[in-house]
């Protein structure tokens, strides 16, 4: 099977046989954990996670879903927003995710906003190795959220195609507001 009508199981299934063993990598919204999971699952004992969410219930949320496994990873959770990302991580990273929109279960007005967004965004670009990854998953059926993925699409259109390659996949047949995935992948030959 291609696609996965399980869109966090596809970013995951695209993602896994890029994640570096011992890798620096950043959940930018930890949310109930599963990409936080993921990734200190996959960069073994060597390996470094940083899990960033501005509510404290996320961060509940994510430390007992990484209590229930295995996991060897050095794992920082932040209380605090991705846009101060510089403040937190202060070495080259392998790859970010983000998971846009509100806490499942939680206080749907609680979101990710398009302007801390990008703000993250450019902050990550600056730490990003050549060769590593930044996605972001998109929901647009939400307030706002629509607004959120153009100004985030808008951002990552303009990216010199000489630093990044930018694709969108868009699962254009789901009933309601079809979510998107933005995958930025910095060129290995970029100077950084
Ligand atoms: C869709 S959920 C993330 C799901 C999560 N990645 C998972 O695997 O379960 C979005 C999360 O982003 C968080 N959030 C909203 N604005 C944020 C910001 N500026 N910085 C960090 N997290 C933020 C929300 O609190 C919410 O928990």
């Amino acid at each position: 099977m291609i696609i996965s009508s399980h869109i966090t199981g596809q970013l995951h299934t695209m993602l896994e046989p890029h994640i570096q063993k011992g890798g620096v990598y950043v959940d930018a919204t930890a949310g109930g954990g599963r990409d936080t999971l993921f990734l200190a699952s996959h960069v073994g004992a060597a390996g470094k996670i940083y899990a960033f969410d501005i509510q404290g219930e996320a961060l509940v949320q994510t430390r007992a879903r990484l209590l229930t496994h295995e996991v060897t990873a050095s794992v920082d959770l932040i209380l605090d927003s991705h846009a101060k990302l510089d403040a937190y991580v202060k070495a080259p990273i392998d790859g970010m995710m983000f998971n846009l929109g509100y806490l499942p279960g939680g206080d749907p007005t609680v979101v990710t906003r398009g302007e801390s967004t990008c703000e993250a965004l450019d902050k990550a670009l600056a730490l990003l190795k050549k060769g590593g990854f930044i996605s972001l998953l998109c929901y647009t059926g939400h307030p706002g959220g629509m607004d959120e993925y153009r100004a985030v699409s808008a951002y990552a259109s303009r990216l010199d195609r000489h630093m990044a390659q930018v694709v969108e996949m868009r699962w254009s047949n789901s009933p309601q507001s079809p979510p998107v995935l933005i995958l930025i992948e910095k060129s290995i030959s970029y100077p950084m």
